[in-house]
């Protein structure tokens, strides 16, 4: 068990920024998600920690100490990764035990470790099957294996399920977060899967051309976005955007024009004249309504056709085109939304957010 602090970590290929001025404490026992698009700087960092990448700058600490210069084998460190590295010619106890033979354990130690290893991940009819001999989901619990009997201050994992179906990556998500909660090892786990993250993280460290541009709870990241990119990276379907300009703003209320002229007031004054503003609003807070009564209070009421309705069983995805360009909305499940009809989105307006559009960021916070 141990705690984890980043300062000012750089890395760099040649002229590519990999990694920039990255900055973090890592509480003991935590579970750290680094999320962000491909090649933003995620395997990189976790690369430096394990010691597999020079740094260029910077300094990583492992429970209050300086590993920057530590030698790999000497960090204390497990890593799991997305192909598993797996000895093909080796059954699966000793890939598991691999690691703890080579540190010349006490035979029974070793038997222990496994034992306590292989129950704990389900694999204990597997123990002399080789890797060639498990599915996907086997050979991913066995690289799991040979990192926990290893009993480390700390696990890194890059991208571990990105290899299995929707269905099995599911299922070892939640395997994943029953064994962080039994073993408590402080783990950094990387992904570009925005839902793996929410729902492994204690904290979600969002990653974009090697710079964090948000670190905070699941929760903190999907309601307070710092920016334009963390609200449309977080969420699922993505978060709508559409444009506006302050035409006037007094203390308490500010007037917007919107693309098609249609003016809406809101009661705020963080706003200056002739400010451009991008609105954000999640498409589970559109609600597409086709009858046509008047106006509700405090929203945005916009006239949309239906263009795509997607089913997902309990609710239904319904992709609008609008004056505002495409809106998704995300509803309950219903019969009577068709492709084609004329509906009315409706807005309310304390879920709008409100980001500058020269700086991205939100506004409101
Ligand atoms: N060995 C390398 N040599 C040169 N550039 C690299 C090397 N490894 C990674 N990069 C570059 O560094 C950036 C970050 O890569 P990486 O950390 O692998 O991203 P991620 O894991 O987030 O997809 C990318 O632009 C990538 O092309
Ligand atoms: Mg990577």
């Amino acid at each position: 068990m141990a705690n984890v602090q980043f300062e000012n970590l750089f890395k760099n290929y040649g002229d590519v920024k990999a990694v920039e001025d990255f900055n973090l404490k890592i509480a003991d026992g935590e579970f750290i998600v680094l999320v962000g698009p491909s090649g933003c700087g995620k395997s990189t960092t976790l690369r430096m920690i394990a010691g597999l990448e020079d740094i260029t700058a910077g300094n990583i600490y492992i429970d209050d100490s300086l590993i920057n210069k530590v030698h790999p084998k000497d960090r204390d460190i497990a890593m799991v990764f997305q192909n598993y590295a797996l000895y093909p010619h080796l059954s699966v106890k000793d890939n598991i035990s691999f690691g703890l033979r080579a540190q010349k354990l006490p035979k029974m130690e070793v038997e222990n470790r496994v034992l306590e290893a292989s129950e704990t991940l389900g694999l204990q009819g597997l123990l002399s099957r080789r890797p060639g001999e498990l599915s996907g989901g086997q050979k991913q619990r066995v690289a799991m294996g040979r990192a926990i009997v290893r009993n480390p201050k700390v696990f890194l994992f890059d991208e571990p399920l990105s290899n299995l179906d929707a269905k099995l990556r599911h299922k070892m998500r939640a395997e994943m977060k029953k064994l962080h909660k039994q073993v408590g090892t402080t783990t950094i786990y990387v992904t570009h899967d925005q839902i793996e993250a929410m729902t492994l993280a204690d904290r979600i460290v969002i990653m974009k051309d090697g710079v964090i541009e948000q670190v905070g709870t699941p929760n903190e990241v999907y309601k307070k976005p710092n920016n334009i990119f963390v609200a449309s990276f977080i969420g699922t379907p993505a978060m709508n955007f559409f444009e506006g300009k302050v035409k006037s703003c007094s203390k308490s209320l500010t007037t917007i024009t919107l693309k098609d002229q249609k003016e809406i007031k809101l009661t705020s004054n963080i706003f200056e004249k002739d400010q451009d503003i991008i609105f954000g609003i999640r498409p589970e807070d559109i609600s597409v309504n086709l009858d046509k009564k008047g106006k509700m209070k405090d929203s945005i009421e916009i006239d949309a056709v239906i263009s795509v309705i997607e089913p997902m069983g309990h609710e239904t995805i319904v992709i609008c085109d609008s004056n505002y360009g495409e809106l998704t909305g995300k509803v309950e499940s219903s019969h009577t939304l068709k492709e084609n009809m004329n509906v009315k989105l409706i807005i309310k307006e304390e879920k709008i957010y409100q980001f500058d559009k020269m700086s991205e960021k939100n506004l409101l916070l």
